[in-house]
């Protein structure tokens, strides 16, 4: 089929973004190794900032976003894929200024794509996408500096998010004791079960104070909000400990001081999925396909089609999404 269906985000003359589901040929498609059909993709908080055209994301505009693309290569010009070779690709310039997932066709550059790990379906791939990639990228830097399972709770801030209730359940899965801050109060119930031991609400932690410490708290942070709230964390990491930062839904600037790095000897760890080299991409791939492959996923899956995805970025631009949202293309 030269012709497919996406979401088009289009900016208006008043500066204002529209979005709609539009027919769209392979011909739109920029140039590339692979011509891929989509079968899945997923829902990211940069999704929204994509398709309400925030320019630290999207300048481009006609565009299709969707940062996270599974399914199947239709061409390849290039001997490392085959057409039939089902395929992941997530970050690189995916849905930022290339026309991403929210499409049943991408065009991409092969260097942008991992072969499908054998033990995860194009769907499963996706309920994780970048959210639940970046949650383990996180644990595993997060233990690459020392954090162990007797070293005290892990806090996860933002915890119903995507990479909030990832990094929940798998942390829970590995045998950590984890507390699970949420301004949703009504989804206590659902972060314990996926594993959480503590929920927290989140006006306990959002006020910025003067204090240059606080009581140590935490053996490490999964930190997917920024602001006062990674500060405060910082300022309760137990001695030597490390917080691994990857958001900014609450803010981007932190109030900050040196004080918990110099007298608790904490690190604060910084995490990129965009731009991780393709290598360092598959082996966390193959360990969330592996020994980190996360037991009952399905409980985190929002199903989204293409007719309820852009009521789906509204409610994420809006902090008020729960685990993952997975786009079915077929459906
Ligand atoms: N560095 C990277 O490579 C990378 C990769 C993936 C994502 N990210 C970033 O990580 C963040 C989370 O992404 P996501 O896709 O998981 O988004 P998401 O599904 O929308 O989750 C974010 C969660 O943060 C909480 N939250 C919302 N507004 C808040 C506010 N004003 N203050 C404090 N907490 C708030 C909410 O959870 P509760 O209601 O439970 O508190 C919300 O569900 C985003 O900033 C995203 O850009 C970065």
């Amino acid at each position: 089929m030269s012709t497919f269906r996406a979401l088009l985000v289009e900016k208006q003359d008043d500066g204002s973004f529209t979005r709609g589901v539009v027919e769209r040929s392979v011909d739109d498609l920029p140039k590339g190794e692979l011509l891929v059909e989509v079968a899945y993709s997923s829902l990211n908080y940069k999704d929204g900032l994509s398709a309400s055209g925030n320019p630290g994301v999207s300048r481009n505009f006609p565009h299709t976003p969707g940062i996270d693309v599974a399914g199947v290569v239709l061409e390849s010009s290039v001997d490392a894929f085959a057409a039939g070779d089902e395929i992941i690709a997530i970050g690189f310039d995916l849905g930022m200024n290339t026309p991403g997932g929210f499409g049943q066709r991408v065009r991409i550059p092969a260097a942008w794509a991992l072969a499908r790990p054998e033990a995860l379906s194009l769907k499963e791939a996706m309920l994780l996408g970048t959210a639940g990639f970046t949650a383990a990228l996180s644990i595993a830097k997060l233990e690459a500096a020392g954090m162990c399972t007797d070293g005290g709770p892990v806090l996860v801030t933002g915890a119903t998010g995507g990479v909030g209730s990832v990094a929940v359940a798998l942390l829970s899965q590995l045998g950590y004791e984890v507390a699970a801050l949420t301004g949703k109060a009504s989804q206590h119930e659902f972060l314990k079960g996926l594993g959480a031991t503590t929920v927290i609400d989140r006006s306990e932690l959002s006020e910025a104070n003067s204090r240059p410490l606080l009581k140590e708290a935490w053996g490490g942070v999964v930190d997917t909000v920024g602001g006062a709230i990674l500060f405060n964390a910082v300022k309760a990491l137990r001695y030597g400990c490390s917080l691994a930062a990857c958001g900014l839904v609450s803010s981007p600037d932190i109030p900050a001081s040196v004080f918990p790095f110099i007298l608790r000897h904490v690190n604060l760890l910084g995490i990129d999925s965009v731009e991780l080299p393709l290598t360092q991409k598959r082996e966390v791939w193959s360990r969330l396909a592996g020994e980190w492959k996360i037991d009952g996923l399905d409980a985190l899956e929002h199903p989204l089609t293409l007719d309820t995805i852009s009521d789906a970025i509204d409610t994420i631009l809006a902090g008020q999404m729960v685990g993952r949202g997975v786009l079915d293309l077929n459906a």
